[in-house]
């Protein structure tokens, strides 16, 4: 550990960049910024696709506001850890892990977490058989998805066999690499997990139900395209059981001190992880400040308690 306290260390909140998601990462870090001002913090605001990355390597401690790939995928944090410089959230094996949504679903299937069944185009030699055995082996309705991409982004819902083809071609021009996963279909819930004073902690489960067919990005940034309930409307035992799951689901992949656990639930709530978000939104309208805040915690000591993350071991 390289300090203890960090009141009166130059902490750089750096956001934006040039991920896909560097709108929301904009709007994340200046209100990560606001916060560690109220708190009286020393913190700058550091975008490097207009400052460069000077500013960040002259501060004591990074607080990591980037959202998406490059970014939250360990690319940032082994830089960071080149130049010894602590910084919040998971480190670069978690945080690469997770950006793979395939590579992280290898590891939860053999840490026995549910996850839907899928397939990946890797593992095939054409597109033309990949689509024949995911119609075969998943069958329709299924979903198409980037390996390693956020916020909805390429994500697609096929429910007709005659659009499957277009839309597995259309997803590999704009991302190579895809996989395809059956469609579950009941609850999308997320769970916040938060290292609060050394106790890895489940926060209060959120249900999100879109006005649109499914969260997409849209239904994520726009104020009242989906609405938020928490907790979450399911049977007591499969909350509990969700929560346990999202836990899991953060260690097995290494995470650090903060992540946010996407679900989904079939008809009967029983909980199928799809991804472990290692560094989430914080937005107004992002999931993790509000659930923290069910929990009791206002987004001011939520960014603080993300910040004391820098101070622990990394994988
Ligand atoms: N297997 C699935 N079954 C049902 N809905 C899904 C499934 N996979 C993804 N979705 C929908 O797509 C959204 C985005 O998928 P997700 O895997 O969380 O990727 P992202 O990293 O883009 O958030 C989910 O929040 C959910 O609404
Ligand atoms: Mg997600």
């Amino acid at each position: 550990m390289k300090y203890s306290s960090l009141k009166d260390k130059k902490i750089t909140v750096v956001c934006g960049w040039i991920s896909r998601e560097r709108e929301v990462s904009l709007r994340s870090g200046k209100k990560i910024y606001e916060a560690l001002l109220r708190k009286g913090y020393n913190a700058i605001l550091v975008d490097p696709k207009e400052d460069g990355w000077e500013p960040v390597l002259k501060g004591d401690v990074v607080f990591i506001a980037l959202h998406g790939k490059p970014g939250e995928d360990g690319t940032v944090q082994g830089f960071l850890e080149t130049f010894n410089i602590p910084y919040t959230g998971s480190g670069v094996l978690a945080s690469s892990l997770a950006m793979d949504k395939v590579a992280s679903k290898k590891i939860f299937i053999a840490s026995r977490i549910p996850t839907p069944r899928y397939l990946s185009l890797e593992d095939f030699r054409s597109i033309e058989e990949f689509i024949l055995k995911s119609l075969e082996q998943i069958g329709l309705p299924l979903v198409v998805k980037p390996v390693s991409e956020g916020s909805s982004i390429g994500v697609s819902i096929v429910k007709d066999e005659k659009d499957l083809d277009g839309v597995v071609r259309d997803t590999i021009d704009k991302f190579d690499n895809i996989f395809i996963e059956e469609y579950i279909e009941g609850r999308e819930i997320t769970v916040g997990v938060l290292d609060i004073d050394g106790k890895l902690t489940a926060l209060p489960i959120l249900e999100l139900v879109p006005k649109n067919e499914f969260y997409d990005y849209t239904a994520k940034y726009t104020a009242g395209m989906t609405e938020f309930v928490i907790p979450a409307r399911m049977n007591e035992e499969k909350y509990k059981l969700a929560q346990e799951i999202a836990l899991r689901a953060h260690k097995v992949l290494g995470c650090v001190g903060f992540s946010r656990v996407d679900l989904v639930t079939d008809r009967d709530d029983n909980p199928y992880v799809l991804e472990v978000n290692t560094i989430p939104g914080m937005t107004d309208l992002s999931d993790l400040p509000a659930m923290a805040k069910a929990y009791g915690i206002e987004y001011e000591d939520l960014v603080e308690i993300m910040l004391y993350s820098a101070l622990k071991d990394k994988k």
